[in-house]
């Protein structure tokens, strides 16, 4: 089975494909992407770029060109829910977009035609990521994840995508992959740690915890990837 494993940034990918072996490198669609064998699983590995364009051009490209069959994203997010703390991991239930706007139309926020604002992850991942969290004794959080082509750095916009979306953090990518993966009926996990809480401090969090916070990640989704390959 082909698995993509996505990120955003080099930090997000780097803690995972250092632990692979003979990783072979693909130029295409102007990205670079890393293709390696895991257990009996075969990955392709990319870092997008940042936001909900790239982002979506790499899950597409992965799927059209590669043939991954499942996808898994790990990476960082700002926490909303005042209960995530830096380090922490959250798996997305479902995500949405918070900077998608035509409520000039009465539509609501995140809402466009033959569109829907949340699009729900992979009940079976979201299965066997609570499994392997209770397996290893790591707490891994669920919830709404927001996403927008946004850093956010500050609380009253993090209240408001919070409120308005129901959601427990924010990043700029997951929901692109969400609405890729489900046009294209591949299942999908979206798994981020905390790099900041999206407030004053958020830039200078970021900085200090993108790879600390991206290893937390790449160490789940590698359990994850030793579940998934069991699971077929
Ligand atoms: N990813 C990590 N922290 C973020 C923030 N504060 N805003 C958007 N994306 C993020």
């Amino acid at each position: 089975m082909v698995v993509g494993v996505m990120g955003a940034m080099p930090e997000e990918i780097e803690p995972i494909l250092a632990r692979l072996q003979d990783v072979k490198k693909h130029e295409i669609a102007d990205n670079i992407y890393y293709t390696a064998l895991y257990g009996s699983l075969d990955l392709v590995i990319a870092y997008s770029k940042i936001g909900k364009v790239f982002s979506a051009l790499t899950a597409s490209t992965m799927i059209e060109k590669f043939g991954a069959q499942k996808m898994l994203f790990s990476g960082v997010a700002g926490a909303i829910d005042p209960d995530l703390k830096i380090g922490d991991l959250i798996a997305a239930t479902k995500l949405c977009q918070h900077d998608l706007d035509i409520t000039a139309f009465g539509h609501p926020y995140g809402y466009v035609p033959e569109g829907k604002v949340y699009v729900e992850a992979d009940p079976r991942l979201l299965e066997i990521a609570a499994r392997v969290a209770h397996e290893r004794g790591i707490t891994l959080k669920r919830g709404i994840v927001a996403t927008g082509d946004q850093f956010v750095a500050d609380p009253a916009r993090k209240e408001w995508i919070g409120k308005t979306f129901d959601a427990a953090a924010l990043e700029m990518e997951g929901a692109a992959v969400a609405v890729v993966c489900d046009a294209l009926d591949i299942p999908f996990f979206i798994l981020r740690a905390i790099s900041d809480a999206a407030d004053m401090d958020a830039g200078f969090d970021f900085d200090a915890f993108l790879e600390s916070s991206s290893a937390v990640s790449a160490d789940f989704l590698f359990a994850m990837l030793d579940a998934v390959d069991q699971d077929k």
